[in-house]
């Protein structure tokens, strides 16, 4: 079952290119517009929507944290993202005009059914992205869209991320087809895009080695942390996420831009830091993170860089660079976060610990 890996993380991880691909995989007609009749809702409500509410938890609200970036950019609604318990304790201003979608690799989780039962009450439509068939979210959701990710054994969840997130495009992009693509060019040259993805996750799979050698390097290490921008802030989220949930180090994510006021007293000497670097070819969101890795590095940081192909301004303040293919903005976090978990995988592995099974952790959290 683990397909010759020594445990269902590393092969999960090794699924990803496929599980993208099998979520895009029969969504668009031959002329290149997006299909998505399994969602089972009338276009009409779609159309008039007037707000989008995420709720999930976990990892599943990071993919979450990256849908809005990509579907208040394509569609110009609004999108907040909520950990699903909080949703129902803080009276949410939710109606029949707000969209509720629901992210879960399980479909079990009890805080995010409540969530969506809670939605449901107030008039709102929910739907629901989701790996597994016939789960209770699903069944209890107006409208689902199924990822492709196959079943995920580990409890540290991988693959299925990589579906929410793909899940999270097509919603988006379809949102944006039916509402007239007031704001976007057709979906046919983000398809395109997304299309290529698979092949640049495997090229990473394909370096993995540069990656794990760090990480058994770093097995004594005992605080590690993440910045981001933009959507490598929630790369940067999930990155320290897999490993206290793996490694049990302490880790934390940031927003880059949030250094200066207060994360940045933490770094002392040698303080390992991973940063998510924007594309290049988006100077002002790119230079900004440069700044802020100069800023790290004068003050002793040790610096573990995930960086574009060619990106040559991040070399000179990075002790690791770790190479991602060329990747339009908003879909980086399907390459940017590929390192991150392997970089977890391998330093969890390297102090002998039980990568699937984490301590204290379930694979679904099906109580409140
Ligand atoms: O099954 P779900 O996607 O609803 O699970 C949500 C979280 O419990 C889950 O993502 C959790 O954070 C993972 N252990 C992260 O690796």
């Amino acid at each position: 079952v683990k397909d010759g890996f020594d445990t269902f993380m590393d092969k999960e991880i090794h699924d990803q290119p496929k599980a993208v691909a099998d979520t895009l995989l029969g969504r668009h007609d031959d002329d290149g517009d997006l299909v998505l009749d399994e969602l089972r809702v009338d276009e009409s409500v779609l159309r008039t929507v007037d707000k989008i509410i995420v709720v999930a938890c976990g990892t599943a609200a990071y993919a979450g944290h990256v849908a809005k970036y990509a579907v208040e950019h394509w569609c110009r609604i609004p999108v907040e993202v909520e950990l699903a318990h909080e949703f129902r304790y803080r009276d949410p201003v939710v109606n029949v005009r707000t969209l509720v979608v629901a992210i879960s690799q399980s479909g079990e989780t009890m805080d995010t059914i409540m969530a969506i039962r809670h939605a449901r009450e107030q008039g709102a439509k929910v739907l629901a992205i989701v790996n597994t068939h016939g789960s209770t979210i699903a069944r209890e959701s107006d409208a689902v869209l199924y990822t492709h990710a196959g079943p995920e054994v580990a409890v540290a969840s991988t693959k299925a991320f990589l579906a929410q997130i793909t899940a999270c495009y097509l919603v988006g992009l379809y949102l944006s087809q039916l509402r007239g693509y007031k704001y976007v060019d057709e979906v046919a040259g983000y398809l395109d895009e997304l299309g290529k993805l698979p092949a640049k996750i495997q090229d990473i799979l394909d370096r993995e080695g540069e990656i794990k050698a760090v990480a058994e390097a770093m097995k004594d290490t005992s605080s590690v942390l993440f910045l981001g921008r933009h959507v490598g802030y929630p790369v940067a989220l999930e990155g320290a996420l897999k490993l206290k949930e793996l490694a049990y180090i302490h880790a934390e994510g940031f927003a880059a831009g949030e250094l200066k006021h207060g994360p940045i007293a933490l770094i002392e000497p040698g303080q390992p830091v991973f940063v998510v670097v924007p594309t290049p070819r988006r100077p002002t969101l790119h230079n900004k993170v440069v700044s802020n890795i100069q800023e790290i590095r004068a003050r002793g940081a040790r610096t573990f860089v995930i960086a574009e192909e060619g990106d040559e301004a991040v070399t000179e303040y990075a002790d690791v660079v770790f190479r991602v293919p060329q990747t339009p903005t908003l879909m980086m976090p399907l390459v940017t976060v590929v390192p991150l978990q392997i970089f977890a995988c391998a330093l969890a592995g390297a102090k002998g610990l039980d990568v699937d099974q984490p301590r204290n952790l379930a694979k679904s959290v099906t109580v409140e």
